[in-house]
């Protein structure tokens, strides 16, 4: 059997945020600003402080506005909520990210359901994940948005595929798993007190892996030609580097999956540059709907 295609990410993700930028271009002349995203980081968490530069980066490189607050690590609850209030009600303001984790003396679901819905580019609102579970316009949490588009860019119709998705979080696998049934995939949620992997994920065209077990999904797992979408990013020691080093790997061990797929995504530049492209996405859509500029099908 030959080796796996390569679902290249990276090149998929650059051409998704070239046509972003030019639709958030002819929003802004429609609407007389550019779309704007609030992005808020409490605390002082490095990997956080990482994620939301490159948000923000990417956010000004495709035309939009980026608003950003920073708050103590030390910042309450209560606070924290008369910010999102503001954020809310200022008009200025198209989509709101309060990035995770936030510092144990705060409830993330009370923060994230204190965003209106129409703002939550994240898409982890209680309002959207109903809409997305109940076939409403929702905005869709950005992670499993961007496995979608390169499934279906690699397949085509999903329609009647079996697919196995490993990991059951809000943010990736059940969003996930309601979007492939969306494309009427037949789809199982498998995760850490499932028995028999193997045998779960040996029937499946597609297999979507989000458990953040570093190289956990082995070729043995795979059935012979099927599309394996790797959601994980981990961060294991690279003694071959030298000392100290580390390199990064997904949740799927990718020599010998690659001999049996079909299509694989690697990492890094698989699924990781999808997720702020779709973040892109969300913002340009929630911006559109609010001054009711029309659909902005990307
Ligand atoms: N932390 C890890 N992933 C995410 C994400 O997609 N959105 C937010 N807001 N925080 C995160």
């Amino acid at each position: 059997m030959t080796d796996a295609t390569i679902i290249d990410g990276k090149a998929f993700s650059e051409a998704l945020v070239t046509r972003i930028a030019e639709k958030a271009s002819a929003l802004s002349a429609k609407i007389g600003r550019p779309p704007a995203l609030a992005v808020v980081l409490v605390g002082n968490d490095p990997a956080s402080g990482v994620y939301v530069r490159n948000k923000i980066e990417r956010t000004t490189a495709a035309g939009m506005t980026s608003i950003e607050h920073r708050l103590e690590a030390d910042t309450s609850q209560d606070s924290l909520l008369a910010l999102i209030d503001d954020l809310n009600n200022d008009d200025a303001v198209d989509g709101i990210l309060v990035q995770l984790p936030l510092p144990d003396q705060i409830d993330e679901a009370a923060v994230i359901n204190a965003i209106t819905p129409d703002k939550d580019v994240d898409g982890f609102h209680v309002v959207n994940a109903g809409r997305l579970a109940t076939g409403q316009d929702a905005l869709v949490p950005c992670t499993p948005y961007g496995c979608l588009l390169l499934l279906r860019d690699h397949l085509g119709s999903l329609s009647g595929l079996n697919a196995v998705v490993i990991g059951r979080s809000n943010i990736v696998g059940k969003p996930m798993a309601q979007l492939l049934l969306q494309e009427s995939c037949t789809v199982t949620i498998a995760h850490s007190r499932t028995r028999d992997l193997q045998d779960v994920c040996a029937a499946a065209d597609i297999v979507v892996a989000a458990v953040g077990r570093p190289e956990m999904i082995t070729g043995d797992f795979i059935k012979p030609g099927a599309t394996v979408i790797d959601v994980g990013i981990n961060r294991v020691p690279a003694p071959e580097r030298g000392e100290g080093k580390f390199r990064l790997t997904g949740d799927v061990d990718y020599t010998s999956a690659v001999a049996k797929a079909g299509a694989i995504t690697p990492v890094p530049g698989g699924v990781g540059p999808m997720t702020i492209a779709c973040l892109l996405r969300n913002t340009l859509v929630a911006a559109a709907r609010r001054f009711d500029a029309g659909p902005m099908e990307i």
